[in-house]
């Protein structure tokens, strides 16, 4: 259990870079718990593939056990080709990723993209749209839509059912509103309710909650044209609330306009203290065991972890200032420019530690 200086993490590293961009995340945590005397422990269990090979289930009993111990989960990445043909059934990403997220009820994805000033020269943007940078906050519902529908499989025809309830759409927008009170007040709906019966009803009950946020505004926007707007005026969105499926995709293209898909963290809320904190990226698996993998959506993964679970947003912040000063010196490969030094995932994440 937590007390206010020792926390206990399950640490789950998974398949592909994840080991890798773990290892540099907990150089960072032993900086931490160093500098801020407090104690960190850890309940190292098998996830994804990994734990498929080693115990035939990509969620083994005891990793659920040390999840449930745990003050909070810190998850490197699932799956890959070794796995990619198991039957629907046993597929990694499904019967371990989904089911912790649904197992801990975590139904509120926050996915920052935020171009640093640092980096705004990794971003594909021009530098007139760039401008001195953006900061989006992603709110994306994670515990319902065709990720959790009723779905069927057969030879001749298949289907994901849609679905979206009145409580999922309440909850995840209440939490989207309270996000931006702290922000620019402005939260941008992005559904497909000109075609979709989910997304009506999302929108439906994303209004009603915005009632009880009056200084708060609220826009619509489909998602078709949202994936424009995102390239082409970043600066217009602060918090955007959206589904399940959406915001997967949108926040894989936020982060690429942030310069790399390695630089996007993300924290899987259930409303209360709890979270699993995951990078947005996948396992990477061209890149594993080449120590190329950039560490940095991992290690902000784990920072935010520190204002989310652990109710302390200045060791959060000071991560995030460590983060910068290293980028301000050295780069992996993904956002390398001139006149840094090139480092690998590991020396990145000792940088970091440094900083801290
Ligand atoms: P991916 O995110 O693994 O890779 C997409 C691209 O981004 C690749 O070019 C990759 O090299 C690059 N990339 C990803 N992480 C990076 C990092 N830290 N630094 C630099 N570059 C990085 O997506 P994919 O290729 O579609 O999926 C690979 C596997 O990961 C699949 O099995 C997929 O199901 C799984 N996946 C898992 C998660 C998760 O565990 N949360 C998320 C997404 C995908
Ligand atoms: C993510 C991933 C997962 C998702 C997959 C691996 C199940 O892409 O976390 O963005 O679609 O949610
Ligand atoms: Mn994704």
């Amino acid at each position: 259990m937590a007390t206010d200086n020792t926390h206990t993490i399950a640490v789950l590293p998974g398949d592909g870079i994840g080991p890798e961009i773990m290892d540099a995340a907990l150089h960072v945590l032993g900086a931490v718990s160093k500098k801020h005397g407090m104690t960190l422990k850890y309940l190292h269990a098998d996830v994804g593939g990994a734990a498929y090979d080693r115990h035939g289930t990509a969620l083994p009993e005891e990793t659920l056990k040390a999840c449930e111990a745990a003050d909070a989960i810190l998850l490197g990445a699932v799956g890959g080709p070794k796995w990619d043909s198991l039957p629907d059934d046993q597929k990694v990403e499904r019967t371990s990723l989904l089911r912790l997220r649904k197992h801990f009820d975590l139904f509120a994805n926050f996915r920052p993209a935020v171009v640093y000033p640092q980096l705004a020269s990794a971003s594909p943007l021009k530098p007139s749209i760039v401008g001195s940078g953006f900061d989006i906050l992603i709110v994306r519902e994670l515990s319902s839509d065709a990720y959790f529908g009723k779905r069927t499989l057969g030879d001749e025809e298949a289907s994901d059912m849609m679905t979206y309830r009145k409580h999922e759409a309440e909850r995840v927008a209440k939490v989207a509103f309270e996000a931006a009170r702290k922000r620019k007040k402005k939260v941008t709906c992005v559904d497909k309710a000109n075609v979709l019966a989910s997304s009506i009803l999302f929108r439906r009950y994303v209004t009603e909650v915005s009632r009880q946020y009056p200084d708060i505004t609220l826009e619509f926007m489909y998602v078709d044209n949202a994936s424009m707007q995102l390239i082409k005026n970043p600066h217009n969105f602060d918090v955007i609330v959206t589904t399940n499926m959406f915001g997967d995709i949108l926040s894989d293209e936020a982060a690429m306009l942030t310069g790399s898909i390695g630089l996007l963290a993300s924290a899987s809320l259930n409303g209360k203290s709890f979270g699993m904190y995951e990078p947005a990226h996948g396992s990477a698996p061209r890149m594993a065991g080449k120590g190329i993998a950039n560490p940095v959506a991992q290690i902000m993964s784990a920072a935010m972890m520190f204002t989310y679970s652990f109710s302390r947003p200045d060791i959060h912040a000071s991560i995030e200032r460590a983060v910068m000063a290293a980028l301000g010196e050295c780069r992996t490969k993904d956002v390398m420019e001139p006149g840094k030094r090139e480092v690998s995932t590991q020396e990145m994440g000792k940088a970091i530690a440094r900083h801290v």
